[in-house]
């Protein structure tokens, strides 16, 4: 790994939850809406227990139908892991208590006491393969984004958007590439809804990497078939957007 991009994820890893928020707004009112949302960035470990089970549930109630059917399987044990890790840093949404108040006090008020999540994101800054063309190095500097979740309730008022948006902007601060993730390819509303955020599948996604074998991947598997037929299967896709 060349060490400048080591020193660059080893800077926005160790960037405080304090310093990070100084890069996000202190409140969202979406534009539908009457309802405003103090937006925290919490270190997963950091989280009360409280908010952990409210992010929990948001999670269970979003992805377990999706994920039980799919290659990745309902894990709530190592989801957890994942969740809380000491790397993860979660971008809340929790609404004020008071309907209409965007005051900067208020806002911390709200932080401070409301259990509600009406949406999150969760990332971590990391190293990523990278295979793009113009790209030389194996690896690139990115926010993958391991979660976003948006309450039922909450859905088409821009949550989504906004939090991507804050992603992409703290992306950017940090000198990231790209923003990533993985979504299944029966989360189609999903998918519709990264294509309209500018995300593109990854040239590391299995089925890009099935387009470009045999030349690349396409060497026999011990039980006989070739690695780009099993590429080519994979219910996932990996999703990007360059933000530099
Ligand atoms: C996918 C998800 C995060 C979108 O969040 P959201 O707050 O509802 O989306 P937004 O309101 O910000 O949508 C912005 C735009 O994206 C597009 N979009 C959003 N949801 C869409 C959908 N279901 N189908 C098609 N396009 C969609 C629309 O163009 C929308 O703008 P519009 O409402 O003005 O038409 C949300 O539906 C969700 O939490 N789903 C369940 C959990 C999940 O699947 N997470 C992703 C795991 S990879």
């Amino acid at each position: 790994m060349p060490s400048k991009q080591r020193t660059l994820v080893e800077i926005a890893c160790k960037a405080s939850a304090d310093t990070l928020s100084t890069h996000l707004p202190l409140t969202y009112t979406p534009l539908l809406s009457t309802t405003s949302y103090s937006i925290t960035l919490v270190p997963g470990p950091s989280l009360s227990s409280t908010l952990k089970s409210t992010i929990w549930k948001l999670y269970e109630a979003n992805m377990r139908t999706l994920s039980e059917g799919s290659s990745m399987g309902w894990g709530p044990k190592e989801k957890q892991r994942e969740l809380w890790h000491s790397d993860s840093r979660f971008v809340l949404l929790r609404p004020l208590r008071q309907q209409g108040d965007k005051g900067k006090g208020k806002a911390r008020e709200g932080s401070r006491g409301g259990a509600e999540v009406a949406a999150f994101a969760m990332f971590r800054f990391d190293w990523e393969e990278c295979m793009d063309p113009d790209w030389e190095a194996d690896n690139c500097e990115v926010v993958y984004c391991y979660e976003l979740q948006v309450a039922p309730s909450a859905r088409r008022l821009g949550m989504g958007k906004f939090l991507v948006d804050q992603l992409i902007l703290l992306a950017r601060e940090y000198r990231m590439r790209k923003v990533m993730l993985t979504c299944l390819k029966v989360n189609t509303s999903a998918l519709a809804f990264y294509k309209c955020q500018g995300f593109a599948i990854d040239p590391i996604s299995p089925s890009q990497l099935a387009r470009s074998a045999p030349s690349a991947a396409g060497g026999e598997t011990l039980d006989g078939e070739t690695e780009w037929e099993d590429e080519a299967e994979c219910d996932y896709e990996i999703l990007s957007k360059r933000v530099m």
